[in-house]
């Protein structure tokens, strides 16, 4: 069976008045049905670019993205429109990535719309299962953007993403914009969710603490190139690159005076799922 999703030797440059910035420099790596790739690196160094590559939104200057073993780089809007519904994102900024003159209804919907799925009384009923599915009140589907707490929104995008079924997410620093306590919930939420979808993730993060016990593998992404891959705790354990090494040392000695980030935050809020941030 083919990977899931398999990048190849993917680059992309943007053309600056500065010169050229080589934003992603010859990426390669596999992901598998139902993994979660977490992919950790400092700001800039290039994830949000290769993220649009994969999911077209951006033009690669060469490479490849085969999702389910087929070809989905170099198509028209047209021709990549079929492979749109099996791969969707959430972005990090839940504020500015939910049009605010819309209701939440309409926003969960519109994927649903665009598609064609169903007949407009079905996808209602889908739009409140969803809402439901992630820790919304169904009965607040009339609401606008703006009356939702910024982990509310989150999981406006992220019933949004899953509206269509989709095979992959692609979740691009979605909790980066939140509080720590609130990230911890949308995380425990994309990790319940994964079972009952049967959607892999493609975690986008620069903080390395978010994903240890979520990710099933993580890249390690440094000035364009993925440097590093492997099982998340062996990574946390050995670090093969420098550049990894340095992450992790920036990580703080957990202090008992001090509320704890990361992996202990997420172990402990594991059980209060559902919450109602
Ligand atoms: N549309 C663009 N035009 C010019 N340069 C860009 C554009 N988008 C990103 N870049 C540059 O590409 C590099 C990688 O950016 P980005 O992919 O946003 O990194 P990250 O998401 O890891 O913070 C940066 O140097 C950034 O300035
Ligand atoms: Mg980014």
């Amino acid at each position: 069976m083919s990977p899931l999703l398999k990048v190849s030797d993917l680059h992309c440059s943007f053309d600056t008045t500065r010169g050229k910035v080589h934003a992603v420099r010859g990426v390669s790596f596999e992901m598998q049905r139902g993994e979660t790739l977490a992919l950790v690196g400092e700001s800039g160094c290039g994830k949000t670019t290769l993220a649009r590559c994969i999911l077209g939104l951006q033009k690669i200057e060469s490479g490849d993205v085969m999702l389910d073993g087929q070809t989905v780089s170099g198509l028209s809007r047209r021709q990549l429109r079929p492979h749109r519904a099996a791969m969707q994102c959430v972005f990090q900024d839940p504020f500015s990535s939910l049009n605010p003159r819309k209701r939440v209804e309409t926003l969960i919907r519109e994927p649903l719309d665009l598609h064609g799925v169903g007949t407009v009384a079905e996808r209602r009923k889908t739009v409140l299962e969803l809402m439901e599915r992630v820790g919304l009140r169904p009965d607040w589907s009339r609401r606008f953007p703006h009356e939702f707490s910024g982990g509310q929104r989150q999981r406006i995008g992220i019933a949004r993403a899953l509206a269509l079924r989709p095979k992959l997410i692609i979740c691009d620093e979605p909790v980066s914009a939140l509080d720590v306590s609130v990230q911890a919930q949308i995380i425990n939420l994309l990790y319940e969710l994964q079972r009952d979808f049967e959607v892999s993730y493609l975690f986008i993060t620069h903080d390395l603490t978010l994903v240890e016990n979520f990710a099933d593998r993580v890249a390690i992404m440094y000035l364009g190139q993925i440097v590093e891959v492997g099982k998340a705790g062996e990574i946390w354990r050995n670090p093969q690159h420098e550049f990894t090494r340095t992450l992790i040392e920036a990580i703080p000695v957990a202090d008992p005076n001090v509320p704890m980030r990361g992996t202990r935050t997420f172990c402990d809020a594991r059980v209060t799922v559902g919450g109602s941030s």
